[in-house]
């Protein structure tokens, strides 16, 4: 993995979430006047606020954070007709009414709302109640998922999800600990106990981002996203994407590759005259975060940003 999640050791959080690569996210879309833009990861709305601002256009917005949807109240109350909000997740696309966006933005992951909340279970450095849903209004916490899954298949999710070289050994701790565990600070020692690390991360950053993913179902929900997003992009319309870790950025990549009439990579063997170019490759090689961005925001760090524009 290229890096792991924006969890660090160093900053445990600002006051609420800094969105990332702003500026460059706004020089992409180029919000015009009378457009509409969806931003598919509102969280506390750093990059609508900042589309909103730039032209007198329009954002709807989804998140499956019940605690965004608060959030989107009042920007409902500022921005008026300007701004639509629905609570519902990536592979619900389609079920929106309006199509024909002129941009279309995912910044994907976990806000720093959701990772600084110690009650929603996402950080091994708050400690709070082994949850990690992101709706959690909805579905099994982490730990009924842990405890439901075997140990294989529970290292099966740390290798995939989380690329840890340890996952044997990690699963087998935390199945032995699993029924007598109630908090992020005790799964996050059972880890280091099982899998010591002399890096600068913390031994469970791998362990907590995999079975987040997991229980989020995070790389189906944008495996099905995608190709939803790009059906209802405007004919001319900005497609970006912010990932954090290497899994959601390849599944970008392939995506925008194969949108854009190229290979997705090595083995991919399908004829030329097969491949059919429906878009523009606006970003051969990935934006990253500026000195100062990263200087102000060190969990930024990972980020990169991918673009197309269809044809
Ligand atoms: C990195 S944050 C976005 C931050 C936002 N751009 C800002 O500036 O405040 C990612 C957000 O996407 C939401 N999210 C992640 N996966 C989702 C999915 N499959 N469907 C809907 N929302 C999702 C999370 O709940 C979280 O609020």
């Amino acid at each position: 993995m290229d890096s792991t999640c924006e969890e660090t050791l160093q900053e445990p959080g600002a006051n609420g979430h800094k969105p990332v690569l702003l500026k460059e996210v706004v020089r992409l879309l180029n919000p015009s006047k009378s457009q509409t833009y969806l931003d598919c990861t509102f969280g506390g709305g750093g990059h609508t606020r900042a589309i909103l601002e730039s032209a007198d256009c329009k954002v709807v917005a989804i998140d499956r954070d019940p605690a965004a949807a608060a959030r989107a109240e009042k920007f409902k109350a500022e921005f008026g007709d300007r701004f639509e909000f629905y609570p519902v997740r990536f592979s619900q696309l389609d079920k929106l009414q309006t199509k024909g966006y002129a941009g279309i933005l995912f910044d994907f992951g976990v806000s720093s709302f959701q990772l600084d909340d110690a009650s929603r279970g996402f950080s091994f450095m708050r400690n709070g109640p082994i949850d990690m849903r992101m709706n959690n209004s909805e579905g099994p916490t982490a730990l009924q998922f842990i405890r439901s899954i075997d140990e294989f298949e529970l290292t099966k999710i740390l290798r995939e999800y989380g690329e840890e070289r340890r996952a044997k050994k990690i699963a087998h701790r935390i199945k032995e600990v699993d029924g007598h565990i109630s908090t992020t600070a005790e799964l996050a020692s059972a880890i280091a106990e099982a899998a010591p690390s002399h890096e600068k991360t913390h031994p469970a950053t791998r362990a907590f981002q995999a079975i987040r993913i997991a229980l989020n179902g995070e790389l189906d929900e944008i495996e099905s996203a995608l190709p939803k997003a790009f059906d209802i992009l405007s004919e001319g319309g900005i497609m970006a994407a912010i990932s954090f870790h290497s899994l959601e950025d390849r599944i970008t990549k392939r995506f925008f590759k194969k949108v854009c009439g190229l290979p997705q990579g090595n083995f991919d063997r399908t004829c030329a005259q097969d491949r059919v170019k429906l878009a523009e490759l606006l970003t051969r090689k990935p934006i990253t975060p500026s000195e100062d961005e990263l200087r102000d925001n060190p969990r930024s760090r990972s980020s990169k940003l991918r673009a197309v524009r269809k044809d």
